[in-house]
């Protein structure tokens, strides 16, 4: 079963919390069940077709994430044992290596995204207004160029729609200054460390997305941590300036998608193999060239 491609979770016996694009949570009370699918989005929808091992790469690289940078910051895990849940045997092996019992979190909706580079839609709003979510970056910079220092650039979460770029001073009104100050700080830390990690390992990245929540009164990291899905990497052999590069995620599906002629509205049409086989091939070698300088 370990080897089978899992798009939904069959009924486990726990109530369904929330079924995310990627992700579905299940109630374990003040706990939640977090079980990684292998399915896959782009443009804010998902497709028919599995990635196989996506959902097992994305748990061992967050969770090797999380660990590695729980000094800066606890985060929401709390095992990935399914022992002792009651679950069915062959749910268990079906889940095994794609789940993780977290601390369930009062989550703040704001992805805190910090870009180290000047791609994606951050090179669109710099390209139309200099900045990037009211940060002001020196004049000149061209696509992919490594910026002076990484900046705090935050999205508002949006459940429908896509996310919404905003300023520190706007997350501060929402959520008070002394929270925005510290996702901001909390942010950069974090990746500062994963970049300087990453970069031991060969590959630069980019940018990433990130997301805290409250425990009782205890700010931490949820969701997943610097994965192929939240980050943009890059190996450091492709790294060049003013041309796109080829990211080490789910680029072969949004570049065959993009030629397809889809309109990016559901449904996603059905993926072809070999972009399905390079994609899981991208991934893996993500978690293979990280795995030795974050164990
Ligand atoms: N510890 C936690 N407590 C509460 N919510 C969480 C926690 N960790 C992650 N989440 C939320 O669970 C969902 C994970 O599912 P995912 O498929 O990633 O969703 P999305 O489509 O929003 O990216 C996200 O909405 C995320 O914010
Ligand atoms: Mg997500």
């Amino acid at each position: 079963m370990n080897g089978d491609v899992l798009l939904t979770c069959p009924d486990l016996g726990l109530p369904l919390v929330h079924r995310g694009k990627v992700r579905e949570m299940f109630d374990l009370g003040d706990r939640l069940l977090m079980v990684a699918t292998d399915r896959l989005s782009a443009f804010d929808v998902v497709f028919p077709t599995g990635i196989p091992g996506k959902g097992r790469v994305l748990t061992e690289l967050s969770v090797l994430w999380f660990r590695a940078t729980e000094s800066i910051v606890p985060n929401h895990v709390v095992t990935t044992s399914v022992a002792g849940l009651g679950l069915r045997p062959e749910h268990e092996a079906l889940l095994a290596g794609r789940s993780v019992v977290v601390r369930r979190a009062r989550r703040i909706d704001v992805e805190c995204v910090v870009r180290g580079y000047l791609a994606g839609s951050g090179w669109k709003e710099y390209r139309q207004t200099g900045a990037v979510c009211g940060v002001k970056l020196p004049a000149g910079l061209s696509l992919n160029a490594r910026l002076p220092e990484p900046i705090f650039t935050p999205a508002l979460k949006n459940d429908v729609g896509h996310d919404e770029n905003v300023t520190l001073d706007e997350v501060a009104r929402r959520f008070g200054q002394e929270t925005a100050f510290r996702l901001r700080d909390l942010s950069l830390a974090l990746y500062r460390f994963a970049a300087e990690r990453a970069e031991r390992a060969g590959i630069l990245l980019a940018d990433t997305k990130l997301e805290f929540g409250w425990d009782g009164d205890r700010l931490i990291l949820i969701d997943e941590a610097f994965t192929p899905d939240s980050s943009r990497y890059w190996p450091v052999e492709r790294y060049r300036v003013g041309e796109p590069i080829d990211s080490l995620d789910k680029q072969p599906i949004r570049d065959w998608a993009e030629a397809s002629g889809w309109n990016k509205e559901p449904p996603a049409p059905p993926l072809p193999p070999d972009r399905v086989a390079e994609t899981a091939a991208r991934y893996r070698s993500v978690l293979e060239r990280l795995r030795p300088v974050l164990s």
